[in-house]
């Protein structure tokens, strides 16, 4: 059986690995990997592959940045060849980007089969384009593998038969497990003078917020007020590097404030796991936190990770930041909650989607 594995950006590697991994075991079972090219610095998806071990792509179809739908558009048109040339059986794709669903809807129509990784989750919010891509790719995949309890009932309400969903866990902390005892020994803290729990960690790329001059304005602002008794470390996505250069917005005159490049896996996973607070408007980190038990703030107006918040260390505060800044409070005061890891994220995701995956 031939299987091939669709990345492109970002949080796509860290979910597919320990499938891929997982699969090795199995005879009879090739595995192949493709990646568009949706993310190409060297810092937002090289490293991802050095520090995960991931073999190199198979294919790499350098398709690059562009609006949706270009990017989209390049997707189909380059990967449609590779799937008509080696002829897999199963297409394997993860998560919400738009390399999932161009690739989802290219292999659809040549009768080949998808299976889909963090499959189910929505935040019922159609304004934002990667829930439009995980609408989409639901619809079209045959094999649909959940990370949390709200995407099987997602997948119910929107008709998908019982025999197609599969609730296995979660493969983004598969490859924090892995990694643990990696990060664990990595000191990211000196090279940038901190000290664990006296440092909020930042990260925002959303275009929802990063593409509105105001909210930047009020970004900054924020930083400025908590800088004084915390550091604050915020490592900067292309996106809203450019937009805050183009919007004005100087952050250089703050104090404490450590800005640096997008970092590697092991290194943002070291920042995460001392991190006094969190404050996003990742997905992924919502989960990371969680099963790290580090709080996290979520500046966002939804969250297609409801577990994350329900039990998790996760608290949604909107994009005002009034609001924020209560959460943020709230936690600096010591009275957060107390959080618990979601169940089936163990660590063993992979090995169930393999074991399911090569049976098919
Ligand atoms: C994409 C995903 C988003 C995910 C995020 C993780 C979609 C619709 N969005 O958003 O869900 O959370 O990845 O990072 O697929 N750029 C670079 N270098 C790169 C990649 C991008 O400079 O390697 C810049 C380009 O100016 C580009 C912009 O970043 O136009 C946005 O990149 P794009 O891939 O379109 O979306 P992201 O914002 O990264």
């Amino acid at each position: 059986m031939k299987l091939l594995f669709v990345v492109g950006a970002r949080p796509n590697f860290m979910k597919t690995a320990p499938v891929v991994n997982a699969l090795k075991k199995y005879a009879g079972v090739e595995c192949k990997i493709c990646h568009t090219g949706q993310h190409y610095d060297a810092k937002m998806s090289d490293v991802f592959f050095k520090q995960l071990e991931i073999s190199e792509p198979e294919y790499y179809l350098g398709v690059g940045s562009g609006s949706h739908a270009v990017q989209t558009a390049k997707i189909m048109t380059e990967i449609e060849p590779v799937l008509l040339e080696w002829k897999p059986d199963i297409l394997v794709v993860a998560g919400d980007v738009n390399s999932t669903i161009a690739a989802s809807l290219t292999a659809v129509k040549l009768g080949i089969r998808i299976a889909h990784i963090e499959s189910g989750l929505r935040s019922f919010d159609r304004s934002m384009p990667e829930e439009i891509n995980r609408i989409l790719t639901d619809a079209i995949s045959d094999y649909l593998f959940v990370t949390e309890i709200s995407g099987v009932n997602n997948l119910k309400s929107d008709g998908v038969d019982d025999s197609k969903v599969f609730f296995v866990g979660n493969c983004m902390i598969d490859t924090l497990v892995k990694f643990l005892p990696v990060i664990e020994k990595t000191d990211s803290l000196s090279q940038y003078s901190l000290k664990p729990q006296n440092y909020f960690l930042m990260t925002f790329h959303r275009p929802a917020n990063v593409d509105n001059p105001e909210f930047l304005l009020q970004l900054s602002e924020f930083m400025k007020e908590y800088s004084g008794e915390y550091k604050i470390v915020f490592p900067v996505h292309p996106r809203t590097r450019s937009n805050m250069e183009k919007a004005g917005v100087n952050l250089n005159d703050i104090n404490n404030l450590v800005l640096t490049e997008p970092l590697g896996y092991i290194e943002f996973m070291s920042l995460v796991k001392d991190a006094k607070v969190i404050v996003t408007d990742s997905g992924g980190i919502q989960e990371e936190s969680t099963f790290l038990k580090v709080p996290c703030v979520t500046v966002r107006d939804n969250t297609e990770r409801p577990v994350t918040v329900d039990i998790g260390s996760n608290y949604l505060a909107g994009t005002n930041f009034e609001n924020v800044k209560k959460y943020v409070d709230l936690i600096l005061s010591g009275k957060g909650k107390n959080s618990v890891i979601p169940e089936l994220w163990d660590g063993k995701a992979g090995e169930r989607i393999a074991e399911i995956l090569a049976k098919k």
